[in-house]
């Protein structure tokens, strides 16, 4: 599949009667059916330690395959601003090859979980976080894009293109790494080996991996690059989730 160029048509997001965002390009859901803030903090920070693996460090990195809606950076950054003890600074640095419209990343934002109280002062930051992002968002461009956010304090890099192609220009050395493209059945791009390896190229010693997939391909492919991969308890309906860290 090409990426989407600079300048095209966003990528088109319907939106389910559930509320929940759905890609016709991919036919999947952007997050579980359980709700996208409840995957971000289960699955993706309780995953890689957050937000106890950022405290005591002057500088955190995540990086992510997938950007998506945004969801799982703007829960990253809200986050780290609830955590009193958190890293001086944090960066995310991402990749999406069909960057979808600002208004999208706020509607999902809005969104994300509305009857999930478990997490109330994550939930409440999320649309102001999205406003900022969507602020930035527009006249995005194909390439690399940097942006500053709680006074240089947050940083996303954003790689628009296609993911095999953006990660060797990455300068990224991350200690969490975030995948998650969709299903590795219906987007095997984002699972293959040439992308794990480019994921792995960018990893610090014990860097923390997690997704929501634990697909055997994906599992032996981690393996085979140095990740020690343990199979957890998922969010439901999904039975399954993988965390990993990197130590080659
Ligand atoms: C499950 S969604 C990501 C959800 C996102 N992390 C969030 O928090 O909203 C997967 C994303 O991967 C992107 N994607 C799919 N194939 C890609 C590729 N080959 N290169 C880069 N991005 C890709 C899709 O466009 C989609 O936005």
């Amino acid at each position: 599949m090409s990426s989407a160029v600079a300048g095209s048509e966003n990528e088109a997001v319907v939106w389910m009667p559930d509320g929940s965002p759905h890609s016709p390009r991919f036919s999947d859901r952007y997050h579980s059916r359980s709700g996208g803030l409840a995957q971000a903090n289960f699955v993706f920070l309780a995953g890689t330690g957050l937000p106890t693996a950022w405290r005591g460090r002057d500088r955190f990195s995540v990086l992510e395959t997938g950007f998506g809606l945004g969801l799982n950076f703007l829960s990253t950054w809200a986050a780290w601003n609830a955590d009193p003890q958190r890293c001086e600074s944090l960066r995310f640095v991402s990749v999406e090859a069909y960057p979808v419209d600002a208004t999208d990343l706020v509607r999902s934002a809005c969104n994300a979980d509305p009857e999930d109280q478990s997490m109330p002062s994550i939930a409440a930051r999320l649309p102001v976080l999205a406003e900022q992002l969507a602020q930035a968002w527009r006249g995005l461009s194909a390439g690399i894009q940097h942006w500053d956010f709680a006074g240089g304090r947050v940083q996303l890099t954003l790689a628009v293109g296609e993911v095999r192609a953006m990660l060797p220009g990455l300068d990224c050395q991350a200690d969490a790494v975030y995948l998650d493209g969709f299903s590795p059945a219906l987007n095997p791009e984002m699972w293959s080996a040439e992308a794990l390896h480019l994921v792995a190229q960018h990893c610090r010693a014990g860097a923390r991996l997690a997704t929501y997939t634990v697909a055997r391909s994906v599992r032996e492919r981690l393996q085979q690059l140095g990740f020690r991969v343990e199979k957890c308890p998922g969010l439901p309906p999904k039975r399954d989730r993988l965390q990993a860290v990197f130590g080659p």
